[in-house]
């Protein structure tokens, strides 16, 4: 498909143009301008609206054992614990800091989507799914957080995790209140203040990385909170890196009516009205710019559709070219298993379905390596 097709067929919302019609020529007008606006209509749309951003009770409590890994790391179990007007609440974050080599060390964020066996402290049970040690010997620091900390995954009205600390409305939820993926990566943004924190780590080279509905977080907490210097999203799909215009597999539809508590109320109103949302997902890659993005998608994941994960990041690339950085410079779909770092941006294709493996993994680092968090 030639790239102008697409545009046609799938009528996108101009990127560069605000919501008073103007068109957007400088990196002063996006940035004073048209990435608030953007930001500001996925909130009222999509995620929903944080109520509260670093909470003033919020307080870090890390226990160090060094000589983890086989002496390969020393670890820090973090807890970060905050309080609202509904109770107190914390998040855990696992950091495994290398040993050897010469820090401050830059780091990978993961937002653990599968549960806390993932995150096996001890590492007696070594899963691909987080391979600290890989990342570890490649000279990362390895971080993990489990989301349901902040948010459990079920859809209970929002009462329970972090919206029932923080949220301050009576009666009736707004339409616009944070749901479950806001809450996931409000919970990573509190991460990265510890995390920026720790003389061990470098606060300018921190990635943040998740995989599916952890990815879709990924991209939202990036999106936020331009800390994070590169943003990871694996087989992220529906409402994650997928443009939701033209996007085979899942719809808005279908991802509302199967987990309506990850986005807000408002965004249930668009289910078969693709065509009217005011966003598309290429505007929430842009709102990256000019840090790094990377994305990942699998050949046989046509539930995200790899095709649509593609081309959002081309339709973000104007953003990109704004600020200096060609993006993916016009390159075309890849075959699978060759990868494709432009400036800035980078994407690859995995045979196989959808997961998060030891390949994608080396791919993320490999990026990191080449400029992203050198
Ligand atoms: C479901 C959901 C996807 C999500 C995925 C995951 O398949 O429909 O949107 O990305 O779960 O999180 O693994």
């Amino acid at each position: 498909m030639e790239k102008d097709d697409m545009t046609d067929e799938r009528r996108l919302p101009d990127v560069l143009k605000g919501a008073n019609g103007n068109a957007i020529k400088t990196v002063e007008e996006w940035r004073g301008s048209r990435r608030p606006e953007i930001l500001e209509l996925f909130r009222t749309y999509v995620y929903g609206r944080e109520p509260v951003g670093r909470p003033a009770s919020q307080v870090f409590e890390t226990v160090i054992t060094p000589g983890t890994m086989n002496g390969a790391a020393v670890r820090k179990q973090v807890e970060i614990r905050f309080e609202g007007q509904g109770g107190t609440g914390k998040v855990r974050l696992l950091l495994f800091v290398p040993s050897e080599g010469k820090g401050p060390y830059p780091a990978f964020l993961f937002l653990n989507n599968r549960g806390v066996t993932e995150m096996d402290p001890e590492r007696r049970d070594i899963s691909m799914f987080w391979p600290a040690e890989r990342i570890v010997a490649r000279g990362y620091a390895a971080a993990a957080l489990d989301l349901e900390d902040a948010d459990p995954d079920v859809d209970e009205g929002h009462r329970n995790g972090v919206h029932g600390i923080f949220d301050e409305y009576d009666g009736e939820r707004p339409k616009d209140a944070w749901a479950t993926i806001a809450a996931w990566a409000w919970a990573a943004r509190r991460a990265m203040d510890y995390l920026a924190t720790d003389p061990d780590l470098d606060a300018g080279r921190i990635a943040v990385a998740g995989h599916s509905r952890g990815g879709k977080t990924a991209l939202w907490a990036g999106a936020l909170d331009e800390r994070f210097a590169l943003v990871v999203s694996n087989e992220s799909g529906s409402t994650g890196a997928a443009l939701s215009r033209g996007k085979r597999g899942e719809t808005i539809q279908a991802i509302n009516d199967r987990f309506p508590h990850w986005f807000n109320g408002h965004y249930k109103s668009f289910n078969g009205r693709e065509e009217a949302l005011p966003v598309d997902q290429h505007m929430l890659i842009a709102a990256l710019a000019p840090r790094s993005v990377y994305v990942a998608s699998a050949v046989q994941d046509e539930w995200a559709d790899p095709a649509s994960e593609f081309a959002a990041l081309a339709e973000a690339a104007p953003v990109y070219r704004l600020h200096g950085y060609k993006g993916l410079a016009g390159a075309p779909f890849p075959a699978p298993e060759s990868p494709l770092f432009g400036e800035r941006m980078g994407y690859h294709l995995r045979s196989g379905g959808h997961d998060l493996t030891a390949y994608d993994w080396e791919r993320f680092m490999d990026f990191a390596d080449a400029g992203a968090l050198k």
